[in-house]
């Protein structure tokens, strides 16, 4: 049976008594509203959803209907696309990003900085040929984990008792996402990415209504700000350069006109010898202008680089 108060088409279709008793409508898409949103997703995001993606559509977008209590896509394109309702488009993005991500997620770039990108930087700094200053920008930075990595391999390896002034910028288009990055409590499950002395000191362990968490120490938060940052839009709200930006894993869903838009302004934010890198399944073929490779997705800024050699690596 239905639990009490809920909505008639909710839970009695049925199919509803396999999983759960709360399961969504079905929510279905005709090929005209799919291509509306489409458009609608692509000009606001840059992700460019294929026809492959009409359940996804469907999927993530049913909590919206349920909340607003519509009883279609096509109900709900109507009210999200009038040019008034950017809080709903907003929400709308929320539902639609995927936002998985990890602490120290594809180690091989964490092992690349520590091993090869610190040292060039640590040489440099002690003759006097750059400052001790450094800025990494973690752009697509979902729920905080990337960023807080960075930091954390920053503090640990760049400490400033050395004179080392370490700071990384979080961005997302997601606020949903962004919130959970700023209060950087994670579950418990999450401990397991974190290499033991990391999270020996730099992760506090919840008790009482936090049993079963961890959250991020002080000393790490106050290194890393979050801001909403879309992409996709043509001014980006930030001044000066940086030593190196993770874009990984946000390219993925955009398509190529995009993907070239994106990676020209990012570059753009590149220090004259700053690394971009992007994710393990993600590529620049045709959009790297302005960038060299040094392995599949690491990239320096082209400009004349004479300590950070092409690597043959596999990273
Ligand atoms: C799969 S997560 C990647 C997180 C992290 N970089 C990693 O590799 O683990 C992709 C993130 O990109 C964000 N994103 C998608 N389109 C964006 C845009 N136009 N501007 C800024 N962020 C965007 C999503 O909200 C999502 O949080």
């Amino acid at each position: 049976m239905a639990p009490t108060g809920t909505r008639t088409t909710e839970a009695s279709a049925p199919h509803a008594q396999s999983r759960s008793r709360w399961k969504s409508p079905e929510v279905t898409v005709s090929a005209s509203v799919f291509r509306k949103f489409q458009q609608l997703i692509y000009c606001e995001t840059g992700i460019w959803l294929s026809e492959s993606k009409t359940a996804l559509l469907c999927g993530r977008l049913a909590r919206r209907l349920r909340i607003l209590g519509l009883s279609s896509l096509s109900e709900y394109y109507e009210a999200v696309a009038e040019p008034g309702q950017h809080h709903e488009r907003m929400l709308m993005i929320d539902a639609i990003t995927t936002n998985e991500t990890r602490f120290f997620r594809e180690p091989k770039h964490f092992e690349y900085l520590l091993h090869t990108v610190f040292p060039t930087w640590r040489k440099l700094a002690d003759q006097g040929l750059r400052s001790r200053r450094v800025r990494i920008w973690s752009a697509g930075c979902s729920s905080g984990e990337e960023a807080y990595s960075l930091a954390m391999m920053m503090a640990a390896h760049l400490p400033e008792s050395e004179g080392w002034q370490t700071r990384v910028l979080g961005t997302d288009i997601s606020t949903r996402v962004l919130g959970m990055a700023r209060e950087a409590i994670y579950r418990m499950t999450s401990s397991l990415d974190i290499p033991p002395d990391f999270l020996r000191s730099f992760m506090l362990k919840g008790h009482a209504e936090h049993q079963g968490e961890i959250k991020v120490t002080r000393e790490i938060r106050q290194l890393v700000e979050f801001n909403r940052l879309n992409l996709i839009e043509d001014a980006y709200p930030l001044d000066g350069h940086f030593d190196a930006i993770f874009c990984r894993n946000v390219l993925i869903y955009f398509d190529n006109a995009s993907k070239t838009k994106v990676v020209g302004k990012l570059v753009r934010y590149l220090a004259p010898q700053g690394l971009f890198f992007i994710g393990h399944a993600e590529n620049l073929h045709g959009v790297i202008r302005g960038l060299r490779s040094l392995s599949g997705t690491v990239y320096v800024h082209k400009t004349e680089q004479k300590d950070l050699q092409e690597t043959s690596a596999s990273l």
